[in-house]
């Protein structure tokens, strides 16, 4: 079952953003009354009946998921039902220690009343629900109106009839799950409730219910035509006539700003009589003869206009709703993508709609901020993983320009991937085409919609087919899509592919473009690698593009608690820390933002990687723009430099920046950027003419002093201490150091077990000699050992007059086949209260071997919290490459280190081991010293996929070859 009175599917006829001013809609939102039953024999099976006393429930807002307001619990997982698998029934017995065990489909009942006055009740009114999940059962006053599931569609129901003058009760039965939610799999919270918008609508008696305006562009874009239809019903008990259906459209505007806004074309035509019940759909078509303003999601230009419904006598029935005309041509040429004549590049990402503290209901403010920040990265695609997502955001992407891949709420991972239990059985396949319709019916008229997905990892077969088949009925303006079944999709997809992958299957396939509807991971402390995937789109006109898997981290933290279970989070919650089984732990954590919308480091590799104009230097020196856009020409950008210099080198960055507002970011805005070497660094010789310190063996180590400052160095050859002004510097020695802690990438990756080697290979070298040696300006202290891997290591410390101590690193190995070394380098603790932090290198936000485009050599100041990353599920972060120098401070001592050659240098407030047991931030341990890791070099962060694939190899460290490195350290 479906649903029982539902409405027919359509299009959303008044703009979101002139919802609140449109006198037909009353918003039913707010708080309702709420009862919640841990299953359906519980529940308070009458409770719609007017006699039913709900004073004494608790309250809920709608919209809004009922877990997160205190009644049961959010169950994240990724491929698996939450529930015994066994369709159509949802209450089978799952395992023991399933939630869904004692819950066997927890129902929420809620109750609002609302106001009708005398005048509504000559009215139609219709009940709109934008949004419930999973499934519902509606009354009003008493009276059963109908059913509905496809949780992510609108759902409305004729309610005249049940409505009375004065206080009416509305009451709404929802189950968690039901038959719907087969193909509701998706990798998301699985949560539950009305979720969004309640409204009541009052109509006309004869009222527009469905409308859908095109414009078609002519093969050279010079012209196009509007083709429109409007759908008139009679809800009335007399035949109306006299009626006209009117299209008003304006010139078009950009941004808002209307090129002409006097002129108006209007075109209209008379309806036919209308008999009470009927309903008819008039067509209206005209030729627009001006060259039109294409839209894309470059230049969105909107043509405005106005769908109306006028009497001629009478204006008791007349309608006005807004909306907007984009004109623009989406089309496979061969295997080549376009949109309106060109071969555009989808710069895209997949997208959530979660909030951490609402869940799945996103207000439009968090939308505006999304979108924002997805224009200021460059992203010009937009997947709406996986199901429709609240009306307001398409007309975002109408207005700012970003093209959105539109996805049914379609998905049956729970069979398997590409499955054929849902794919192939015919009586699934009303209930596959019912999700393809909604998903064209509701958006038909967004010109930011270029693709219908069928769903995402769902099945394949003749269910797939069906669904196409209702799509391209419904629309032939933009492409369908399907990730399972290749066969029903017009762009041949895969995903997660390596770059050299992506190259490979991009040159095999020849009769469509290719594209990667999911790539680059974004879990954790990842997305290494992206330019690599970004060099291989360029440069094969077949591949038109992919989209980063995701956007936003689906963390939740919930501050209200009126159940057991919850305590207010400061933090943000993953699978499982709410008890749900079964979970799928941090899985959920995937984003370029946090759940409140702050960027991670990642983002801003995004955004320079994704940037419309490449800045490439030539042989002449000069610098050559490569245009990436397809409709903006870069003298539209103000090109400004400035240079920057350390020591000897000097650097040249070069910007195109905004030459005024957009209603994304403000003129000056960076668009793209790039950072060019102007003249190499000159090694700089340090001249030592002090005179050496003084140096003495004695039981505890050689102990080397000079004015304020004493150095011990101990019988492993680590330096133990270092006092200045009786101070000591040192929380714990320096010493070789190779192990880094997993990122969730790597963990994946068996990195831990696989590198394990090198965990305790620094702290179990064998010492085979430490050599002292006095000249006239040094002392030199040289530690020769072995490493248990298979490897000679010797360690050099000089000590000079001023206090400062250079180290320097020699590294042979002598075994073969040793695993690659997860950081060359060393490590040390400094006292806790050392967190002023300046330095040189690449920043000012993390950066890693294989992610540091984005991020610029300079000199950089920060605390050592914002040089540090928290991540929700702790693993390793902070690094900065290319460090040519790096300062940390209290109020009393610098410590500066200084590179021989550049260093990588993280820099905590907490030890590896604490980051390694940790599963949230809050359980790290903090402040008992300052943790520095000064490395050579790092393992990257790898950037495919969070379940198996492996850093690629440019970006490891080869424990098989040779490697030198060096520093000074001093305190100022
Ligand atoms: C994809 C899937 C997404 C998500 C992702 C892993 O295959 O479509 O929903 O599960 O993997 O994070
Ligand atoms: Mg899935």
């Amino acid at each position: 079952m479906l649903g029982i009175n539902k409405l027919p599917y359509h299009a959303t006829l008044q703009l979101p953003s002139k919802w609140k001013e449109c006198k037909e809609i009353v918003s039913l939102d707010g708080q309702w009354k709420f009862h919640w039953s841990k299953d359906p024999e519980s529940r308070p099976a009458d409770f719609y009946r007017e006699s039913y006393d709900v004073s004494s429930w608790d309250k809920i807002t709608v919209p809004g998921n009922w877990q997160l307001q205190g009644f049961g619990k959010p169950i994240y997982v990724n491929m698996q039902y939450p529930f015994h698998r066994d369709r159509p029934s949802v209450t089978g017995e799952p395992n023991k220690d399933w939630y869904a065990y004692d819950h066997r489909n927890p129902v929420g009942s809620y109750v609002t009343f609302f106001d009708a006055t005398k005048e509504m009740l000559s009215k139609n009114l219709i009940l709109h629900f934008g949004g419930v999940h999973s499934a519902m059962y509606v009354w009003v006053n008493g009276q059963k109106v109908g059913y509905s599931q496809n949780s992510m569609s609108p759902a409305e129901f004729d309610v005249t009839k049940y409505v009375r003058e004065g206080k009416n009760k509305l009451a709404v039965e929802v189950y968690r799950w039901s038959d719907g939610s087969y193909l509701e799999c998706q990798d998301m919270w699985r949560l539950s409730g009305i979720f969004r918008e309640v409204q009541l609508w009052v109509r006309p008696l004869v009222h527009i219910t469905d409308y859908k305006v095109e414009a078609i562009p002519n093969a050279d874009f010079s012209q196009f035509t509007v083709k429109a239809k409007i759908s008139v019903c009679n809800t009335g008990k007399k035949t109306a006539k006299d009626l006209l259906a009117q299209l008003e459209i304006a010139c078009p505007e950009l941004h808002g700003v209307n090129v002409n806004p006097d002129h108006h074309n209007v075109t209209n035509c008379r309806i036919p009589k209308l008999r009470a019940g009927d309903t008819i759909t008039v067509e209206l078509s005209f030729p627009y003869n001006s060259s039109p303003r294409l839209w894309s999601a470059e230049k969105p230009w909107l043509y405005p206009y106005k769908v109306e419904l006028l009497g001629k006598k009478d204006t008791k029935n007349d309608e006005h709703f807004d909306n907007h005309l984009g004109v623009k041509r989406v089309e496979c040429v061969g295997e080549v993508f376009k949109i309106n004549g060109k071969n555009v590049k989808l710069r895209g990402v997949n997208r959530h709609d979660h909030h951490p503290v609402t869940g799945r209901y996103v207000d439009d403010k968090t939308y505006e901020q999304d979108i924002m920040l997805m224009k200021q990265a460059n992203i010009n695609f937009l997947r709406t993983s996986h199901y429709p997502d609240r009306e307001y955001l398409y007309e975002l992407c109408d207005r700012w320009g970003i093209y959105v891949m539109d996805e049914a709420n379609q998905e049956s991972h729970g069979y398997g991937y590409a499955n054929k239990v849902m794919g192939e059985d015919p009586e699934w396949k009303d209930a596959h085409v019912d999700r393809a319709v909604s998903l064209v019916q509701r958006d038909k008229n967004h010109p930011s919609v270029i693709f219908w997905s069928l769903g995402n990892e769902g099945g394949v077969g003749p269910n797939m087919k069906a669904m196409r088949d209702a799509v391209v009925s419904l629309d032939t303006i933009a492409l369908p899509f399907c990730d399972t079944d290749r066969s029903q999709s017009d762009i041949y997809d895969d995903g997660y592919l390596t770059p050299d992958k992506l190259a490979s299957e991009a040159r095999r396939i020849t009769d469509r473009p290719f594209m990667m509807r999911e790539y680059a991971h974004a879990m954790g402390n990842s997305m290494g690698n992206f330019q690599e995937y970004w060099d291989v789109i360029y440069a094969d006109s077949s591949i038109c593009g992919a989209a980063i898997w995701d956007w936003v981290d689906q963390g939740i933290s919930v501050a209200v608690a009126n159940s057991t279970i919850y305590t207010l989070h400061s933090q943000f919650l993953y699978g499982g820390d709410f008890g749900d089984k079964p979970n799928d732990g941090e899985f959920c954590i995937n984003g370029l933002i946090g759940p409140d919308r702050t960027p991670h480091p990642h983002y801003y590799e995004v955004q320079h990687v994704y940037q419309p104009l490449q800045f490439v230097r030539e042989n002449n020196g000069h610098i050559r723009i490569i245009n990436r856009d397809s409709f903006t020409d870069p003298s539209e950008y103000d090109i400004t430099y400035d240079t920057i210099s350390v020591s000897f080198e000097k650097y040249l960055n070069v910007s195109a920046r905004l030459k005024e507002d957009k209603p994304w970011a403000k003129k000056g805005f960076a668009v793209a950027s790039e950072q060019f070497q102007l003249s190499k660094g000159l090694k700089s010789v340090r001249i030592y003419d002090g005179i050496a310190p003084k140096v003495k063996e004695t039981p505890d180590g050689i102990i080397v002093s000079t004015g304020n400052t004493i150095f011990t160095i101990d019988e492993t050859g680590a330096l133990a201490s270092w006092i200045v002004d009786g101070a000591e510097m040192l929380k714990a020695p320096l010493e070789p150091y190779f192990w880094k802690p997993e990122n969730d990438n790597q963990h994946a990756a068996n990195f831990a077990r696989r590198l394990a080697a090198w965990k305790d290979a620094g702290a179990k070298r064998t010492i085979r000699s430490i050599k002292t040696s006095k000249n006239a300006n040094t002392v030199t202290v040289t530690v020769d050992c072995s490493l248990p891997v298979g490897a000679d290591y010797t360690l050099t410390y000089e000590f000079y007059e001023k206090g400062d101590v250079k180290v320097d690193v020699d590294y042979n190995p002598t075994a073969t086949n040793i695993p690659l070394i997860p950081k060359f380098g060393m490590r040390m603790r400094i006292p806790a209260d050392m967190t002023n932090i300046e330095y040189f290198g690449r920043g000012p936000w993390e950066n890693y071997p294989d992610r540091k485009r984005s991020a610029f050599l300079g000199k950089y100041q920060m605390p050592l919290s914002e040089y540090e990353t928290e991540y929700i599920h702790p693993q390793d972060n902070g690094c900065r490459t290319d460090v040519r120098w790096f300062k940390i401070a209290n109020g009393k001592n610098t410590l500066l280190v200084s590179g021989l050659q550049p260093l990588c240098i993280r820099a905590w407030d907490y030890g590896e081991e604490d980051l390694e047991t940790a599963k949230h931030p809050d359980e790290i341990q903090r402040g008992r010293f300052v943790n520095l890791n000064i490395d050579l070099n790092i393992h990257g962060v790898g950037g495919i996929d969070t379940w198996g694939q492996r850093t690629l190899p440019q970006y490891t460290i080869d424990g098989n070859k040779s490697y030198h490195y060096g520093f000074v350290l001093e305190i100022k």
